[in-house]
């Protein structure tokens, strides 16, 4: 079993080494390469996704990433800058379908920004399209015709690429409580419009699961109104990067959602993916040693779970999670003082 870890920058490096000793601590036999990405891999390399990253990335069965952005970076052309790292691993891996996790842990209900009984009820999984929509369109400057600059970016989502993920939301609801809820914004875009005939055509492969749309506005609503409302939501790539920050504030903490990207392509031992907190490189508190690092140590037992077929493991992890959660053993982030390297030790001991 092989993982390719790519730690990145800002707070990326402290919150994966914690994820690595978890990953360490089980013992199963699992090789892990390092490997640059981000604003780090600009410095050394002259590029945010050097070759090298991207062969280490297809020799593995799985990528364990950490985090990537600089503010350093800021003024580089677009395809320089740290984030295209992330863009392009998903992209030239074809990893189209981002799994978003939500729920509350027990014993963080009144941490959530929602009140602990309407927070209680958020168990959903976000199912965001991560090879398409406004993100991958034709974008740049022009000028219009009163001479001002404007910039663009152009939003398209082929049929094709709406039903393979549909079909990923779709069995993700099977295998919950059967309630598929399809966001998007068919009152204004035919983006949307398409989207959505497309899931409707879709879905009549899955009678057993009960689908219904929300323009997103409603949506983002929804979502602090009554998020128990919501079992899988499937969004595009732009609404879905939007609404999965907003999950995590019910759930109490950006620092504990986690995320598997995945593709079709099978290894040995499961799916090929790729695997991250949805949180970003947070360069404001890095290398200050107090961010939290559960998103991606529950990142990597998704990786576990799904890319290396290593269910009791995975399940170990998020049992230790929950565990060192509930003990209160809190970061900075839940209003405790528990530091990146303690709670990592908490999870370990509790392996
Ligand atoms: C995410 C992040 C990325 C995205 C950035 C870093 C490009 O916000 O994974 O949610 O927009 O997809
Ligand atoms: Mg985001």
């Amino acid at each position: 079993m092989k993982i390719a870890v790519m730690p990145g920058d800002g707070i990326g490096p402290e919150v994966t080494r914690e994820a690595v000793r978890v990953i360490d601590a089980l013992d199963l036999g699992i090789t892990m390469t390092h490997a640059d990405v981000g604003g780090m891999a600009y410095h050394a390399h002259g590029h945010p996704l050097p070759p090298a990253t991207l062969d280490i990335a297809s020799a593995a069965d799985a990528i364990l990433f950490g985090a990537v952005g600089d503010p350093a970076c800021d003024a580089l052309d677009r395809h320089l800058r740290p984030e295209q790292a992330i863009l392009g691993l998903r992209k030239a891996l074809t990893l189209f379908a981002n799994l978003r996790p939500a729920r509350v842990f027990a014993g963080l209900e009144s941490h959530s920004a929602l009140r602990p009984e309407i927070s209680r009820l958020i168990d959903l999984v976000i199912v965001r399209e991560l090879n398409g929509d406004v993100y991958f369109g034709e974008k740049g400057f022009r000028t219009n015709a009163a001479g001002e600059r404007e910039g663009y970016d152009v939003m398209s989502y082929a049929t094709s690429e709406v039903e393979r993920i549909a079909h990923v939301a779709f069995r993700a609801a099977q295998g919950r409580n059967k309630r598929l809820c399809s966001v998007d914004k068919a009152n204004v875009l035919e983006t949307s419009q398409l989207w959505r005939d497309t899931v409707i055509a879709v879905a009549a492969q899955y009678p057993d699961v009960a689908l219904e749309h929300m323009y997103v506005d409603n949506a983002a609503m929804q979502l602090v109104r009554n998020p128990g409302h919501f079992d899988v939501v499937l969004t595009g790539n732009l609404f879905g990067d939007i609404l999965s920050d907003q999950a995590s504030m019910c759930v109490g903490s950006i620092g504990l959602l986690a995320s598997a990207s995945l593709g079709e392509r099978q290894t040995e031992f499961g799916t090929f993916g790729l695997y991250e907190p949805i949180h970003g490189s947070a360069p404001d508190i890095a290398g200050k040693g107090y961010a939290n690092p559960l998103a991606t140590i529950l990142s990597a037992a998704m990786l576990l779970r799904h890319s290396l077929g290593q269910v009791a493991a995975a399940d170990r992890i998020e049992a230790a999670v929950a565990a060192t959660l509930h003990d209160g053993v809190l970061g900075r982030d839940l209003g405790g003082t528990a530091g990146t390297a303690e709670i990592g030790d908490a999870v370990v001991t509790r392996l």
